[in-house]
């Protein structure tokens, strides 16, 4: 086990829970009526999973992993290519909930059914087939230093109460879409 690859997975649940949400929006065609759970659901994904989880992957855990067993980069740039896709789908979603105006509410249906598709094949990919092999590549004395740098990096851009703040709005959107009580994806 490694702390900062634990750390990650426990995000990546938080994550699941979040699109489980949308997949059901998009599913029941009810982005209308949820419009601003939308709006909520796509900031915490653009500061949640863009700009927090997949950031630190991106610049403290895979390099760390690359150096330790060079032979993971064609996998790890694999990863990094799946981090742009979403990037760039998740660009249209804010496009289409942050603009004035008229909205093309079919346009972010279509990228939110993408991206949920997307990222759940993503963080599925990780779980089984990467994050084992980078658990093997850190070791100990490295891992305990990626960590730090990951924990700096977070109070530092994003302060002490992020974990917390970002779980317990995946408790309420889940509640408030999907009804009080409904069994979490979270394990
Ligand atoms: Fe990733
Ligand atoms: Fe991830």
């Amino acid at each position: 086990m490694r702390i900062s690859v634990t750390l990650l997975s426990y995000e990546h649940g938080v994550i699941r829970q979040v699109l489980d949400v949308l997949a059901e929006i998009v599913r029941t065609s009810s982005i209308d009526k949820h419009f601003d759970h939308v709006v909520e659901i796509v900031d915490f994904l653009d500061s949640y999973m863009d700009k927090f989880h997949h950031k630190k992957e991106e610049r403290f855990v895979f390099p760390a992993a690359m150096i330790s067993s060079p032979n993971l980069k064609p996998e790890i740039e694999e990863l990094l290519h799946e981090h742009r896709r979403a990037r760039q789908l998740l660009g249209i979603m804010i496009d289409e909930t942050r603009q004035k105006g008229i909205k093309d509410l079919n346009r972010l249906s279509r990228s939110s059914k993408a991206l949920v598709e997307h990222v759940t094949i993503h963080i599925q990919k990780e779980e089984s087939s990467v994050f084992p092999k980078i658990e093997d590549a850190i070791s100990i004395d490295d891992d305990i230093k990626v960590d730090e740098k990951c924990r700096e990096f977070t109070r530092d851009r994003f302060g002490e109460d992020f974990h917390q703040v970002n779980e317990r709005f995946s408790f309420r959107i889940q509640d408030e879409v999907l009804g009080a009580g409904h069994n979490s994806s979270v394990a």
